[in-house]
């Protein structure tokens, strides 16, 4: 049977960025001429590959409603959550009824606003027959040590470490289930590890280096440059 491809986008962003000791969450953060979170909407929006996108948002900020953005027909406001995870979930309980189980989800952080309509392409082209699904990831160019305090415990082999990115595609219901499932398990960083921690074995394909998180300052900056080396 030829089954259409359905993919949704769901968004956390109602975390308040503590690294970034700025006065307002860096996802509003000004970034080359709009704010952070603007960037990374429009590149979901843009990509052409969502039904709609979910947005997990604090009831206490006051920022969400004030961007046009917040308005897009295509986009759908949830209530953010205590953790990471639990914005993820509201997001995905948003979707109810309109999303169906096996329809593809892909959760994508506010903060990575450099993310490239081909990434997406070739993640979902690359992952859309998949049984679980999976995220993108960086290798390691550097040398990688596991330390204690301050001392060298090993060498890592870096053929078996990446670094965990997004967006990160999986199945509505079976993500929704894994996080209900986890709740509350601090190991649940990312959508990912609710899966790993159930059994499953999500896969990775490598992403480009430029999809920075905005975590600190100057990471401000390396996003403006990135975007500028984009266009
Ligand atoms: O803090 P960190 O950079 O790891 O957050 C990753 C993403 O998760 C950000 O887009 C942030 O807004 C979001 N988040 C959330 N709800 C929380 C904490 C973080 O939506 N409670």
């Amino acid at each position: 049977m030829n089954q259409i491809l359905k993919c949704w986008a769901v968004v956390p962003a109602a975390g308040v960025g503590k690294r970034m000791q700025a006065d307002r969450p860096k996802q509003y953060l000004p970034l080359a001429g709009k704010t952070v979170i603007e960037h990374t909407l429009s590149r979901l929006l843009g990509s052409g590959a969502f039904v709609k996108v979910a947005v997990a948002i604090s009831v206490e900020d006051p920022y969400w409603p004030e961007l046009d953005i917040s308005k897009h027909p295509d986009v759908i406001t949830a209530p953010g959550g205590k953790e990471r995870a639990d914005s993820v979930l509201s997001a995905l309980k948003s979707l109810q009824g309109l999303a169906g189980e096996d329809d593809w989800v892909l959760v994508h952080d506010a903060a990575r606003p450099c993310l490239t309509a081909a990434d997406i392409h070739l993640q979902i082209d690359s992952m859309k027959d998949d049984a679980v699904g999976g995220i993108l990831a960086l290798s390691s160019h550097d040398t990688l040590k596991h330390v204690d305090g301050d001392t060298i415990t090993a060498t890592i082999d870096r053929k078996h470490v990446w670094r965990a990115l997004t967006p990160q595609m999986f199945k509505y219901g079976m993500l929704r289930d894994a996080l209900q499932q986890t709740e509350g398990n601090p190991a649940v960083t990312d959508e990912a590890s609710a899966l790993e921690i159930l059994g499953f074995k999500p896969r990775i394909v490598e992403g480009r280096p430029d999809n920075i998180k905005i975590t600190r300052p100057d990471d401000l900056a390396l996003a403006q440059f990135y975007m500028e080396q984009q266009t």
